[in-house]
């Protein structure tokens, strides 16, 4: 095998580089092992993505396909085409009650790719950003890759936001907060409730409220509570086709806030994308038109799968499992397994080749949980569950 060639101790990286590794980063390596694993053909399942196990719906693969095939193979608008701009900015105002235009909306390269935008367009070095937790791992790099520092929100009660301990973390320093609704792990939807407290600290300190919404679709009705009719000056929409249509692979999402916020991210995406594929982008109107049936479908999925797996594990004795209120994965509490999330993450993988994620990937409030997805095939999740079955059996009889 070929040695790949190291740099010269002369030449400096930037600080940046320290800012997008660590623990975050780390969180994945059970996983891309096990993706490995099944690539190579070996028995392994994976339940450690959130990557529904779903078709793209057909009409949005024909719509590539024919863009594809008619030439749609050259540049296009840093901010994404009007008509796709235009639709999202339909679908938004349809979910969350504010009505916005398209120069409002800026199309990028996923929900991920619009947090990245998001975190550096609205803080930097000296800044802090306040999130929740349990969050998802990609957060800590995407919000201090701006040079802005992260602090976390423990979870209080059933994984809800301690709003009290978010209220004593502002500081002058503050510029936003960020959070998923439905959560990512814990399926939490926040409610109306905890909004308007969250409101009321955004418009006395002057903060960014950065709402990831790229389970909405999957939460009941396909929406959740937003704040983004009620501080349109203030809040920034993330949202994406990838949960909702099965679309992880296609990088389709968006942000959706105030036009000077678009007119940064848009200069961002210009530096950073130069434009996305435009015959993506026509998939991704056609999506937008069977946004109520693709995520009628994925809702019923999880509904069904979620009953499945939750049962399957129900009397396991060591394990506690969560209900989430919406989304694709579910908490267990592991701690009378006497291991940790991410010691029982790792055996569970070594002794039964289930890769779930570790707890602690989403900070410290879930370290004693591993997360699952559990919109995988009936099959297979009836597999895990034996899997899971027979490694807390074992844990039991050496104890
Ligand atoms: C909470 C949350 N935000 C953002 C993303 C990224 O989504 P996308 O595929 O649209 O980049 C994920 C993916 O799992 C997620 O769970």
């Amino acid at each position: 095998m070929l040695t790949p060639h190291t740099h010269s101790t002369n030449v400096k990286f930037s600080a940046l580089v320290n800012r997008i590794s660590g623990a975050g980063a780390d969180a994945w390596l059970t996983h891309y092992q096990a993706v490995a694993a099944r690539e190579r053909g070996e028995d392994v399942i994976v339940l450690s993505v959130g990557d529904p196990d779903l078709d793209t719906p057909a009409p949005v693969v024909e719509r590539a396909i024919g863009q594809l095939r008619g030439g749609d193979t050259h540049y296009v608008p840093a901010a994404g085409r009007p008509g796709l701009r235009q639709a999202i900015a339909r679908a938004h105002a349809a979910r969350c009650g504010q009505p916005v235009g398209p120069d409002n909306v800026v199309y990028l390269a996923g929900a991920q790719n619009a947090l990245f935008v998001a975190s550096l367009c609205l803080a930097g070095p000296g800044d802090e950003v306040v999130t929740f937790e349990p969050l998802y791992p990609t957060y800590p790099a995407t919000i201090e890759v701006s040079g802005a520092r992260l602090l976390r929100v423990r979870a209080a009660a059933g994984w809800r936001p301690d709003l009290a301990a978010l209220a004593s973390l502002i500081t002058p320093r503050t510029r936003a907060i960020f959070w998923a609704t439905p959560n990512n792990p814990s399926g939490v939807v926040l409610n109306d409730a905890e909004l308007t407290v969250i409101a009321e600290l955004a418009r006395r300190h002057d903060l960014w409220l950065v709402s990831d919404e790229v389970y909405a679709g999957l939460a009941p009705g396909g929406r959740v509570p937003s704040l983004a009719a009620r501080l349109p000056e203030r809040v920034v929409t993330v949202g994406s086709l990838s949960k909702s249509h099965a679309m992880t692979g296609w990088r389709a999402g968006w942000l959706v806030g105030p036009r000077e916020l678009a007119v940064h991210a848009e200069q961002l995406a210009m530096c950073m994308l130069f434009g996305l594929p435009g015959f993506i982008q026509e998939a991704a109107i056609t999506a937008l038109t069977l946004a109520p049936e693709a995520e009628e479908r994925i809702r019923g999925l999880c509904a069904a799968r979620q009953q499945r797996f939750a049962s399957g594990i129900r009397d396991i004795p060591l394990l506690q499992a969560w209900a989430p209120e919406a989304g694709m994965f579910m908490l267990i509490d592991v701690s009378g397994t006497g291991l940790s999330g991410e010691e029982f993450m790792r055996a569970l993988y070594a002794s039964q080749r289930v890769s779930v994620m570790d707890g602690a990937a989403f900070g410290r409030s879930s370290e004693h949980c591993v997360r699952v997805c559990f919109a995988a095939e009936e099959a297979t999740l009836d597999a895990a569950c034996s899997r899971l079955r027979r490694f807390c059996a074992d844990l039991a009889r050496r104890a």
